[in-house]
């Protein structure tokens, strides 16, 4: 197996094979499976919504690729009128920077830094790319989610159901068929700013905002919740997580980045990690509690091990960013966009890739074979099972 996976990995640096889920399978008889609110997955690696998915230039990029799912650039919700109680976050700003940044304990790691925050366009604009979305998904491609900032009104306003209604009817006109996904985010802009100051003003948000898209929406939808990064303790995260399941929220993405008071900016690296796991630890999960929605990982993830952490911990997807905008020289592969030369990496790297990691957890007695094959979706049922 190691031999073979040593060959796969220097012969995928100039191209991964068409269809690389199918192959694992055929080679190494582990089934990579995953799930994103409801919906299988050949495998469980997506984008997460942000300045990688802007256009449908990057969706067919990544569909070539064979990225599993896709989550749109967040849009901020309006009313018919135009008017967007959430305006502060559709600000226009181009520059990125990829970084080092160190972590708490000294370790080095990435993180983008940027000012900016959502969509910045249109709604007519939104709806075009979320249409040429449904058209890769039907074709065969990755699912391509759209993700909204609606309205999030102080604990003594009402919330503004003109524009999840206009929102929401919009996005499922684009769509067309159910069910319609939709990823609602709460960002660490928003977990840096004085609305997020209350933690009783956080969880009527949660509590209420998957019904709220749910009654807006003119057909079926599921609802995915990214939750932030609140400035509280690990055990407001959980409480987070809590009023978001209690409200039948489909999945709850863990977690958005951290927020630096002190720069006014967003990041990641091995302390969002830390914080991301160490939470998810301790968190109920989908196997061992019945109807508590899935969960799907984002933060830091730049290895298969990697995605294997937050797998024990739960999660059945994973959405990643700024491991898609690393310098060419941190990918082995030689050729490709950065996507196909990220997956190649994630799935085949013979040390620390997904092949491996399951591999390992198999040798270890940690997964089982069943009908001769490894299961991706397994590795998240033995988090739960006694010993
Ligand atoms: C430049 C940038 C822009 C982002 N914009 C959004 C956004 O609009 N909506 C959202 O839900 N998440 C956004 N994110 C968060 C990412 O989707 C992802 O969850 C997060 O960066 C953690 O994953 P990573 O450590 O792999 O980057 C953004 C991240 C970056 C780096």
């Amino acid at each position: 197996m190691r031999a073979k996976l040593e060959h796969d990995f220097e012969r995928f640096k100039r191209a991964l094979p068409p269809d690389f889920a199918a192959h694992v399978r055929a080679a190494y008889r582990i089934d990579l499976t995953g799930r994103y609110a409801g919906e299988p997955l050949p495998h469980p690696i997506g984008k997460g919504s942000g300045q990688l998915s802007l256009n449908a230039g990057q969706l067919e990029e990544d569909a070539a690729a064979g990225l599993a799912f896709v989550v749109l650039k967040t849009v901020i919700a309006e009313d018919d009128a135009g008017v967007r109680a959430m305006a502060a976050w559709a600000i226009h700003e181009t520059r990125m920077r990829v970084e080092r940044r160190a972590a708490a304990d000294g370790r080095p790691g990435w993180t983008v830094t940027w000012k900016g925050r959502g969509w910045d366009r249109t709604l007519d604009e939104y709806v075009a790319l979320v249409r040429a979305g449904r058209d890769l998904t039907r074709a065969g491609g990755p699912l391509v989610v759209p993700s909204v900032k609606y309205h999030l009104p102080r604990l003594d306003e009402p919330f503004r159901d003109a524009e999840y209604r206009h929102t929401t009817t919009r996005l499922a006109q684009a769509w067309g068929t159910p069910p319609l996904i939709v990823e609602k985010d709460f960002s660490p802009t928003l977990a840096g700013d004085a609305l997020a100051d209350d933690r009783a003003q956080i969880l009527r948000w949660l509590r209420e905002v998957p019904g709220r898209i749910r009654a807006a929406a003119p057909l079926s939808v599921r609802v995915a919740v990214k939750l932030m990064n609140a400035r509280f303790d690990d055990g407001f995260q959980l409480d987070m997580m809590r009023a978001a399941a209690g409200s039948g929220a489909d999945a709850l993405v863990c977690f958005n980045r951290l927020f630096d008071a002190e720069r006014g900016v967003a990041y990641g690296g091995w302390d969002l990690s830390e914080r991301n796991l160490r939470v998810l630890e301790t968190s109920p999960t989908p196997g061992a509690s019945p109807g508590f929605p899935g969960l799907t990982g984002t933060g830091n993830i730049c290895s298969g091990r990697m995605i294997l952490d937050y797998a024990r911990r739960g999660c059945e997807s994973l959405e990643l960013h700024t491991f898609f905008q690393l310098p060419l020289s941190q990918y082995p592969a030689t050729h490709g966009s950065r996507t196909a030369r990220a997956l190649h990496a994630l799935v085949f790297a013979p040390d620390d890739g997904l092949i491996a990691g399951m591999l390992e957890l198999e040798a270890r007695g940690e997964i089982d074979r069943r009908d001769g094959e490894l299961h991706f979706l397994d590795v998240r049922a033995h988090a739960h099972r006694p010993g």
